[in-house]
């Protein structure tokens, strides 16, 4: 059994797609905010200045380090490499199947428990949002059993319904998509800017001080959980993920080898300036231990302290506009990591048919987005955002460190891109995410490793029996005069 295979970037490319191609710069840009701005910078960042005081911009900043180096590694993987599967595929062809497809079981576990998590913390504002307007929902059926300590819940049903939604617009095609995330991303960048101009006048430099409260990484006495700027860090880096979804719409973008850089690395550039001006405010208006009392809804939190009840109402709709559209670029990003692997004969044929009428892998859609449903309706996932977020991590060490060796290897590869600095770039990147899994709880790295066994397991047994490489190599060197072996 051979499982170091290794696909060729002409293969890969030439794979012909049956997939609409109508995305431009601004879409993908539009895609990547929609990804990435969401639960992060709405509901994390309470946690997060608890963890680093207001010195939690400065973990921004860490953050978007780590996510602009491994930005750079992504935008030339997408140049080269313009297909869909992210960075499933980008490793396929630089360290071959086997850490192929544990990337793309990492990637489907990070999105589908990301779009899980969102769907309970877009259930809270929703719920919020109605009682304002008198409407009230059963508490029992706000949120998973055991969500919140005292209350009795079961279900989430608002979150269940608007995972179920969105899977309904995922399945009808990308056009809908497209129109439907341009404009809830416009509408989000409109209301966070509204924020910041209104609440800029409250701030008070002396809530700035001690500006670090537990410096770079430190432990309260008695605990394990650590603080200060690192670990808060890794938190907040949960706000960054999602510009990866980017380029797993390869095979749908107009000329992808130009518009994948540029989508990858505008929409992280403008979160990043957002988020550093909204935390430098936000810890600037409300002093850092008061967001003890809002942790569920910081922002709100603040605006509260500035007596804008009006634009408490506006922030929330806003929210919740955020929150959707993560939960719509990540489920779509989940769809095509399991066409992609579906088509290599990793996973089941099921996932990779493509809906004849509306060209998307209809079944796969529904099949991933009906699971993710059920998780957030029923499980109290909140405490497994950290399992994101070494998920990911682990993603972009491998991305960074196969730049390197597709330049050392296969340095005549067509890249419409080319990252600066290698092989400083990808090197630092690594570096910044070891540094963030080191600021993550020892319970995330144990139950990462659960998950990664498990799906050695899925490889072994299902995977490399079924892989079309393998069948093709296999019937390469039966006719060897007929065929040129891929690898
Ligand atoms: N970056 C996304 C968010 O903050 C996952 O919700």
């Amino acid at each position: 059994m051979q499982v170091f295979q290794k696909k060729r970037v002409d293969d890969v490319v030439a794979q012909s797609t049956p997939l609409h191609r109508t995305m431009k710069t601004f879409d993908l840009t539009m895609l990547g905010i929609g990804a990435i701005i969401g639960t992060g910078i709405f509901v994390l960042t309470g946690k997060g200045a608890l963890t680093a005081g207001p010195a939690l911009s400065l973990s921004f900043l860490l953050a978007a380090i780590c996510c602009g180096f491994a930005g750079l590694c992504y935008a030339e993987f997408a140049s080269m490499v313009p297909v869909s599967g992210s960075a499933y595929t980008y490793a396929y062809i630089a360290f071959g199947e086997i850490i192929a497809f544990m990337i793309g079981w990492d990637l489907v576990l990070e999105y589908a428990l990301q779009a899980a998590t969102v769907s309970a913390g877009w259930s809270g504002y929703f719920v919020n949002l109605l009682d304002g307007f008198g409407i009230h929902i059963p508490t029992q059926l706000t949120a998973a059993y055991g969500t919140t300590p005292g209350v009795t819940t079961y279900f989430n049903l608002p979150g269940f319904l608007i995972v179920l939604l969105i899977t309904w617009i995922l399945a009808m095609g990308i056009n809908q998509t497209k129109r439907t995330n341009d404009a809830m991303v416009l509408i989000k960048l409109a209301v966070i800017i509204l924020f910041i101009v209104c609440v800029v006048r409250f701030v008070k430099p002396s809530n700035w001080l001690p500006f670090s409260p537990y410096g770079w990484y430190s432990f309260k006495a008695g605990s394990t959980t650590p603080m200060g700027i690192i670990p808060a860090a890794s938190i907040v880096f949960f706000s960054f993920i999602g510009f990866d979804a980017v380029s797993s719409s390869a095979e749908e973008t107009i000329n992808p080898n130009k518009t994948l850089p540029r989508g990858i690395l505008i929409s992280l550039g403008i979160s990043t300036v957002l988020y550093i001006i909204m935390t430098l405010i936000m810890t600037g208006v409300m002093k850092y231990p008061q967001f003890a009392q809002f942790i569920n809804a910081p922002v709100a939190g603040v605006i509260l302290k500035t007596g804008m009840n009006w634009l408490a109402v506006i922030v929330n709709i806003g929210a919740l506009l955020g929150m959707t559209t993560v939960m719509l670029v990540q489920l779509y990003g989940q769809s095509r990591i399991c066409y992609s692997m579906s088509r290599d004969g990793l996973l089941p044929a099921f996932f990779g048919e493509v809906h004849h009428k509306y060209r998307t892998p209809f079944k796969g859609t529904w099949f991933f987005g009906i699971l993710t449903a059920i998780a957030g309706g029923f499980i109290n996932i909140n405490v497994l955002f950290e399992l994101v977020n070494i998920g990911t991590l682990s993603a972009f060490i491998i991305v960074s460190a196969g730049i390197i060796w597709m330049r050392v290897k296969h340095p005549e590869a067509h890249r419409g891109f080319r990252a600066p600095g290698v092989p400083f770039t990808p090197l630092i990147s690594i570096v910044f995410c070891f540094v963030l899994i080191a600021g993550l709880n020892w319970e995330t790295w144990v139950r990462f490793v659960v998950w990664f066994a498990i799906g050695m397991a899925v490889y072994f047994l299902y995977a490399a029996p079924h892989s079309k490489l393998s069948l093709s190599e296999r019937i390469a060197k039966q006719t060897p005069s007929n065929s040129e072996p891929s690898r």
